[in-house]
């Protein structure tokens, strides 16, 4: 795999990803041929906010490919509690470990962590940014539960200002042929603009809907999310957003025959436990598909460990991201870095707009 790191699905190739869904699915069908495969290799997982499935579907994942773990899920028991910054603790870790998965609330850490790490960085989610490996996980499950990533229309509805398994989605599945998106969401909680932009690049058709009811019957996939309590400024603010979207068994009526409902789960009270027993339900299925997804990622990474630091990124840059939760401005030694998108400035870490 050409790719060092894994920040943004942007990173791998088509061809590396078709590799990764392929091999999932190999892995899956013959676990046992894979049980060395990362024999002697460690992995670390550095879980700075809770998980559940992302962290032991990593772990999992690399004891199955008889590797070893390391790692910790609660920040207070780490040296960041005594104000250790995120360059030393990747720096260390990466002496250590043959790759690292991190989890972390701000905005752009991981692509921060990969200037500074001697492993491989897998991104296992960035605050409200990305999510590449839940969108690998997605990718897996639609390729085997619906047999094609071509031609769908997907629904996303919930979250889409804070759900970063959605910004990944769309962004990897904008660039397969004939796909067309429906963001069901209020208004308040609508996808960020560079998302929008991506959509805007590829061609792809896309609407905006504050209906699941009028929108379902239209769908070959449902994408359902969690409304991201954790990413409110106020608890009055989420309680205005919560339970605005349900998906029951009445709606499900209303969708196609060989609909596909995902959800990268944990579920709060967006889908009703009824739904859980129809054929068309798969997110139970997706979670399974998560780990087997992470195992062929992880066997493509350590293929291409460098085991060297990368070479030191400076930049004279006097701009600020404006963004409160980005890493350039929570890790005041991170490079301030941007790109041009239609002739405006967009923060390299975290994608918003340098003057909004
Ligand atoms: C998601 C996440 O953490 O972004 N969960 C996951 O990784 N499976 C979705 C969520 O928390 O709502």
């Amino acid at each position: 795999m050409q790719a060092r790191n894994l920040i943004d699905l942007e990173d791998i190739s088509k061809e590396d990803l078709d590799e990764i869904i392929h091999l999932a699915g190999m892995i899956k069908a013959n676990p046992s041929i894979f049980t060395d495969a990362c024999h002697g290799k460690i992995m670390a997982t550095l879980f700075y906010e809770p998980s559940t499935r992302t962290q032991m579907s990593f772990q999992t994942a690399m004891l199955r490919l008889g590797g070893q773990i390391i790692g910790f899920d609660n920040p207070s028991n780490a040296s960041v509690s005594k104000g250790e910054s995120l360059k030393d603790t990747i720096r260390v870790v990466s002496g250590y470990a043959d790759v690292i998965v991190m989890r972390n609330p701000v905005e752009g850490s991981a692509l921060a962590a990969s200037l500074y790490s001697k492993s491989p960085i897998i991104n296992a989610g960035d605050g409200g940014h990305l999510h590449p490996t839940q969108t690998l996980t997605d990718l897996v499950t639609l390729s085997y539960e619906k047999g094609t990533l071509e031609g769908l229309t997907i629904g996303l509805c919930g979250d889409m200002k804070n759900g970063r398994t959605v910004h990944s989605l769309i962004k990897t599945l904008s660039k397969y042929k004939g796909n067309r998106f429906i963001m069901i969401s209020t208004p308040q909680l609508q996808m960020p603009e560079y998302v929008i932009d991506v959509l805007k690049e590829s061609g792809c058709e896309y609407s905006f809907s504050d209906s699941l009811e009028k929108s379902i019957a239209d769908l070959d996939v449902l994408y359902m999310t969690r409304i991201q309590q954790e990413r409110f400024a106020s608890r009055e603010e989420y309680e205005a957003q919560k339970g605005v979207y349900v998906l029951d068994e009445q709606k499900m009526q209303l969708a196609k025959p060989d609909l596909v409902v995902l959800h990268p789960l944990p579920r709060v009270d967006e889908i009703t436990v009824g739904v859980d027993d129809d054929p068309r339900a798969k997110y139970f299925a997706q979670a399974e598909y998560g780990m087997y997804a992470r195992m062929a990622l992880i066997i493509m990474m350590l293929t291409n460990r460098k085991g060297t630091l990368p070479p030191t990124v400076h930049s004279s840059d006097t701009r600020c991201c404006k963004n409160p939760r980005c890493v350039t401005n929570t890790e005041a030694y991170v490079p301030h870095l941007f790109y041009e998108n239609g002739g405006k400035a967009v923060c390299k870490f975290c994608d918003s707009l340098l003057d909004e």
